[in-house]
């Protein structure tokens, strides 16, 4: 071993895998990980830092970001630099964010120019490619892009207003071809024509209530969306991977078709009395949130295996984005988290003494698998990327707003428990 190499050595921390948890010593030399073994013995120039009852977790991987995206006459309000820089701060190493499709261009030319902007970032950033029209070339063209790597595509089932919307026979075309060529199918699964008979109660009334966003976003569209695509799933043998699910419902329809599911902390901690709170606008997202009842089946699926990842849907706007007293169709949907939600997610763990394993499942080696890009992500073993989390577990704190640095962007998990990273 020459003494130019850079090594670092993890002594006598716990590390946390999908499959185990073991005390153990982690050898690293620059960015990969070499050994992973009791009493080790590094060499003699290493860097040894001792994680004596210290947690040590592979990087969380963010499935589902959206940085710096134009919503509604505005941004989200981070772009890739300070959204992966909160990122890397709450333990989260990898984000898989979309690409933008505007008009006219092809697939391809949409990955450039959002990798182009992801080159300040401040973690991995891999992309799943948004498909928001309907054109054969565009079909054409995915083949090519599974070859390259990028195997996740993403089709929306409503958001017509916003030229996003694709019919379910033409959801099944791409899945046939995203099938055919061994990629993945991500839906953001509410059904267009329930949302827009719901909606037709409220137009044109000024409504301001966030209450109403609700309402006209009704759960049933999730769960007829997610029928739809379990029959996409039985007749074209695509694997489908419903983000940000949110009903209990939608969850049931999800797992007897055999999908892949995601939900968000938003979900989990909030329902829809948050929207009688003063600051109710700024929990507007798309699909909105649900009953407790909706939140306990959420809780219960991550336990139990129905749920296979967490995403954050990080997609956070300012206090003066959303000002008051705009009705509620004109308020930006979306909500950022990424910078919180390992820490609280932990936090939670640990209070109920839940397996740490299946933590480390939700939050990194299913999204790691399911994306393709396991095992250089989302495991520490000999041979994976140097992404790791340590963790004091006995260091919780009620999240205050210091702990959301420099960045203006507005945060709804204030008040909250939180173990951090570092
Ligand atoms: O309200 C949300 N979730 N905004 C981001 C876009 C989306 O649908 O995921
Ligand atoms: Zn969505
Ligand atoms: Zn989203």
């Amino acid at each position: 071993m020459s003494t130019s190499q850079n090594y670092l050595c993890l002594k006598n921390g716990t590390v946390i895998n999908a499959d185990s948890e073991q005390q153990t010593d982690v050898l690293i030399q620059g960015r990969k990980i070499v050994q992973v073994e009791p009493n080790l013995t590094p060499p003699s120039h290493a860097r040894v830092v001792d994680c004596t009852g210290k947690l040590i977790f592979p990087g969380m991987i963010d499935p589902h970001t959206h940085m710096g995206i134009p919503i509604k006459n505005g941004w989200s309000a981070d772009d890739f630099e300070s959204g992966t820089r909160a990122a890397l701060k709450a333990g989260v190493t990898t984000i898989l964010d979309f690409t933008i499709l505007e008009p006219g261009q092809s697939l391809s030319e949409s990955i450039v120019v959002r990798r182009k902007l992801a080159e300040k970032s401040h973690t991995s950033v891999g992309f799943h490619c948004n498909i928001t029209r309907f054109e054969k070339s565009l079909l054409d063209e995915i083949p090519e892009l599974i070859k390259q790597g990028i195997m996740s595509f993403k089709v929306f089932t409503t958001y017509e207003e916003a030229g996003m919307y694709l019919t379910y026979k033409q959801i099944k075309k791409v899945a046939r071809v995203i099938a055919k060529h061994g990629g993945l199918l991500m839906v953001h699964a509410e059904d267009n024509d329930i949302i827009k008979a719901a909606t037709a109660k409220y137009a044109g009334r000024n409504l301001i209530e966030p209450r109403y966003h609700a309402l006209a976003r009704p759960p049933e569209a999730e769960l007829v969306a997610i029928q739809k695509l379990g029959e996409i799933h039985r007749q074209t043998g695509c694997p489908i991977y419903i983000v940000h699910l949110n009903t209990v419902s939608g969850l049931n329809a999800a797992k007897a078709a055999g999908l892949l599911v995601e939900t968000c902390p938003q979900y989990l901690f909030f329902n829809d009395s948050v929207y009688e709170q003063p600051d109710g606008r700024m929990y507007v997202i798309s699909p909105p949130l649900r009953k407790s009842e909706d939140q306990k089946a959420l809780w219960a699926g991550l336990l139990n295996g129905q749920i296979n990842t967490i995403g954050t849907d990080h997609c956070p706007f300012r206090l003066s984005d959303k000002p008051d007293g705009l009705s509620y169709e004109q308020i930006p949907n979306g909500m950022g988290g990424i910078e919180t939600a390992f820490p609280i997610m932990l936090a939670e763990w640990l209070k109920a003494k839940w397996p740490l394993p299946r933590l480390v499942q939700l939050m990194s080696t299913h999204a790691a698998r399911i994306f393709g890009l396991y095992p250089q992500k989302g495991v520490i073993q000999a041979g994976s990327d140097a992404d790791v989390v340590i963790v004091d577990p006995n260091l919780k704190e009620v999240l205050t707003p210091d702990d959301l640095g420099d960045r203006d962007a507005w945060n709804g998990y204030l008040g909250l428990e939180a173990v951090w990273p570092g």
